[in-house]
Formats: structure tokens, sequence, C-alpha cells
């Protein structure tokens, strides 16, 4: 065996033994790259020593490569080894801290929107008063959701709603009236429906919002009275705030609606007392009376501009806030609290 081929088979002999040597450094996954590096990297020792066997004669050049493989198969095992054994300790340290005993990260479960509880609630009322639920276009014409409410063009009662134009004949609807015209085309009487849904108006303060929702109700047949208006009326608030509120009509003016009444109810605060702790109440201001709703006796016109003979029908609509319900069922003092998402808010109705 020549001289230079002896060395060079006891340099990667020596290489593998100091490989072995080394086995105490690998501590951990990061220094064991170090070492691989080190020893098998592309500039690294094992690739130092192979550039000295193309200076081998010929004949001694297939034993040196033979060692070196062999070598670097050694050096291999040797690095994958200790990884398989780091890793495994590393991950058992890991569930050593684990505690299977801590509480779990509870999920977040969603509840409904107050104004949701507070609709679905109504519309179980007065759908177990055998009115129907019937929805329509919030992308209105002019005619349902004004001229064929008694509402003509330059009428001043359009002062009383500032509205969102989409064009010169579409609006956002102002108000859920439309839908008293849209169920009355559709059917001949008697008609009983309610339709929930959103309204929009150009107002936005501490107690208005650009959108906010109403429901309709609509009665109509043969001889329908006033009277059936406020048992309808009174059953249906009795309902939601509890069986003492009282309630009172007010005169009031709708182009809809003739006689037309303005409805409150007795203070859910204060009880219609007026005063709650010797102060005088919030809610009411001391009134005993809070407005809830709007309502009346269908207008003959209303009639003529469906198609129905207001010499043989009669019948009552009503119309209320969702929002101004909810704020007096659950003591909310502002509006827009409603639209704010906070989840802090949102959650207690869970
Ligand atoms: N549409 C009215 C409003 O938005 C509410 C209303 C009043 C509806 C009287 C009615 C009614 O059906 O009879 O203010």
């Amino acid at each position: 065996m020549s001289n230079e081929l002896k060395s060079f088979l006891e340099g990667l002999d020596s290489l593998a033994q100091d490989c072995e040597s080394r086995k105490g450094q690998a501590c951990s996954l990061k220094a064991l790259e170090e070492l691989r590096i080190e020893f098998l990297g592309r500039k690294g020792r094992l690739a130092g020593l192979m550039g000295c066997l193309g200076k081998l004669e010929n004949c001694d050049k297939p034993a040196g490569g033979k060692k070196a493989n062999e070598v670097k198969q050694r050096i291999t095992e040797l690095l994958d080894g200790w990884e398989s054994e780091l890793s495994v300790a590393e991950s058992s340290q890991a569930l050593s801290k684990f505690d299977p005993s801590m509480p779990g990260r509870r999920p977040w479960a969603g509840s409904l929107h107050p104004v949701t509880l507070v609709m679905e609630d109504i519309c179980n009322v007065l759908g177990g008063l055998g009115f129907e639920h019937v929805s329509g276009p919030e992308v209105e014409n002019d005619w349902h959701n004004f001229e064929a409410l008694n509402i003509p063009p330059e009428h001043p009662a359009r002062d009383m709603q500032d509205t969102l134009y989409v064009s010169d004949n579409i609006v956002l609807r102002t108000h859920t009236s439309g839908m008293q015209i849209r169920s009355m085309l559709k059917q001949q009487p008697p008609v009983a429906v309610i339709a929930p849904g959103k309204v929009y108006r150009r107002d936005s303060d501490l107690t208005h919002t650009p959108m906010f929702h109403q429901i309709e109700g609509l009665l109509v047949d043969h001889h329908v009275s006033m009277a059936d208006l406020r048992g309808t009326l009174t059953v249906f608030v009795r309902k939601i705030f509890g069986a003492r509120t009282e309630v009172r009509f007010r005169p009031s003016f709708f182009p809809f609606t003739e006689p037309s009444a303005e409805v409150d109810i007795s203070c859910v605060m204060c009880g219609g007392k007026g005063e709650a702790d010797g102060h005088t109440c919030r809610v009411c201001k001391g009134t005993g009376w809070v407005e809830i709703l709007g309502c009346g006796m269908v207008d003959p016109n209303v009639f003529k501009s469906v198609g129905y003979d207001p010499e043989l029908y009669t019948g009552f609509a009503f119309g209320l806030g969702i929002e101004r319900v909810a704020m007096l069922k659950y003591g909310i003092g502002d509006l827009r609290m409603f639209f704010e998402n906070d989840v802090r808010f949102l959650e207690q109705f869970a």
C-alpha cells in the first residue's frame, strides 16, 4: 500500500472517530445541525479529505473511494441516530410541560341580536293571534311607499320622513306601511298580515339611526272596528311587556289611517307611577306613559288605491319600531348600541 493511500485512509478513520467522540456536543437539534455542517457540509471536513482522493495513484483510488463512502455512511448514521434520540427527548420534555388537568379554552358561543329576539317575540305573539308573516322589498317605488298610502307628491306628510332616494321614483322604504299595499294587491279580504323588516331614513342622532326595524300590522274584513284594534293591541302589549301593562290611545294623524292614534303603554320602568326611588322616572319623564306605536283605521283612499270597496270593508293598521320596543323591554338607553356590535353588549342577550 502506498504511503499516500495509507495516510488518506488514516485521515478518514480519525474523522469517523472524532465524530463519534463529539456525541456530548449534540445536545440540541441546533447543535446537531452545526455538527452535520462541520462533518458533512459542502465545505466540511469530509469534503476536504475527498479533495485528496483525486491526488492518489489510479490503482489506489478504488480502495480510497470505498473507504470514503463507508466513513460518510458511518457519520451519517451517527448523526441520524443522535437526531432521533434528541427529538424523542425534546418532545417528551414538551409533554412533561403539558398539564392535561388545565381547563380548556371555552369556544365562543354566538347569540341572537336583541333586535332579532324582540322581532321574533313580536312575530310569535301576533302570529298566535292569526296574523300571517309577509315580507317585501327594501328598495321600494314611490307609489307603494307614498302615493298608494294616501301620501301624494307634494303632500306635506312627506315632510314627516326624510327619505333616501335611489332615483326620482325609487326610494329605500321609509316605513313598512308599503307592505299594506303589497299584501292587499295580492289577495281579497279577509287580510291579516304582519310585515317585519328594515326601514331607512335620513336621520342620525342619539335616538335615530339611518336604518332601523319596524313591524307593520294590517287587518281587513267586514265590520272591523276600532274596538278590534284596541283589543288586539292590548293583548299584544300585555304579552310583550307583562299582564299589568295599561294601554292608552291618543288621537294623532297619519295619512293612511282615519281616525289615527298613537298608543302609549304604562311606563315599563316605573309601572306608571312617574317616579322611581323618589326621583322623576327617566324613561317616561314623570308622565307614567311611554309611546309605543302608531295605528288607526285604514283610510278609504288606501282601499281605493288597491281596488277594495271601502263601503264593504273596513280595517285597522299599526306600525311599531322594533328597536324602540327592545330599548323599553331591556332598559337600553342608547339606540346606537344596537349597531355598534360590541360583543360585551351583545353577549348579554345569550
Ligand atoms: N308608518 C308609520 C311610521 O313609520 C307608522 C304607522 C302609523 C304605521 C300608523 C301604521 C299606522 O300602519 O296605522 O311612522
